[in-house]
């Protein structure tokens, strides 16, 4: 079995927030935020999975705090956990105060990803080797959300599968 500590995949983005990424007072869109909480995601399951991965899914996201324009937005990433085919990732967005040098936190999420080949097909992943006290707790709760989103999961399908045809086409 293959085994890959969280430390080879951590990974960071960091972007400043430019007018045309936020609303008329100035606040960064929750939509744009979401897209840097999924691309910082997939870059930490693409390196773990050392292959190409897609969204299955993004747990309940919060936005604690406003981004405004001019900030700058630090995104950190880890894969917390993995599985058959799936991994879950663990994204924190801050905002660094570059004269105090503080992070505030803004928002965080929890993601799915599933490895995929070149031709789509899913493909199984290293597990994840937990190091530090703050990877193995979160090794340890991810079994806990899992749980949860199976569940989930299995309640939307049979809600869709219920829908009238014209939803699947
Ligand atoms: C995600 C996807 C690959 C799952 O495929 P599927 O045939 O439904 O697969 P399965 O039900 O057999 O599940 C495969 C794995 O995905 C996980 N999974 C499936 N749906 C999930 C969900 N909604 N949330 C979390 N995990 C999920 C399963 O737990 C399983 O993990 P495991 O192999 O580690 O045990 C498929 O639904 C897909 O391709 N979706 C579109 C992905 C995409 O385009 N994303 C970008 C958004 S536009």
């Amino acid at each position: 079995m293959l085994v890959r500590p969280v430390s080879e995949s951590q990974s960071e983005r960091s972007e400043i927030i430019f007018p045309g990424d936020a609303n008329a007072l100035g606040n960064l869109f929750g939509g744009r935020l979401m897209q840097f909480i999924d691309l910082v995601g997939a870059m930490a399951a693409s390196r773990h999975a050392r292959a190409i991965t897609v969204t299955a899914s993004m747990d309940h996201l919060d936005f604690v705090a406003p981004v405004k324009v001019g900030d700058l937005l630090i995104l950190k990433s880890s894969v917390n956990r993995a599985y058959k085919t799936s991994m879950e990732v663990g994204v924190k967005a801050m905002v660094e105060d570059v004269r105090a040098q503080r992070l505030r936190h803004v928002s965080s999420a929890y993601l799915t990803f599933v490895a995929v080949d070149s031709t789509g097909q899913r493909i199984e992943v290293p597990q994840v080797l937990p190091e530090t006290e703050n990877q193995k707790r979160r090794f340890e709760d991810a079994a806990r959300r899992r749980e949860m989103r199976s569940e989930e999961t299995l309640r939307k399908r049979a809600m869709r599968a219920a829908m009238a045809p014209e939803w699947h086409s």
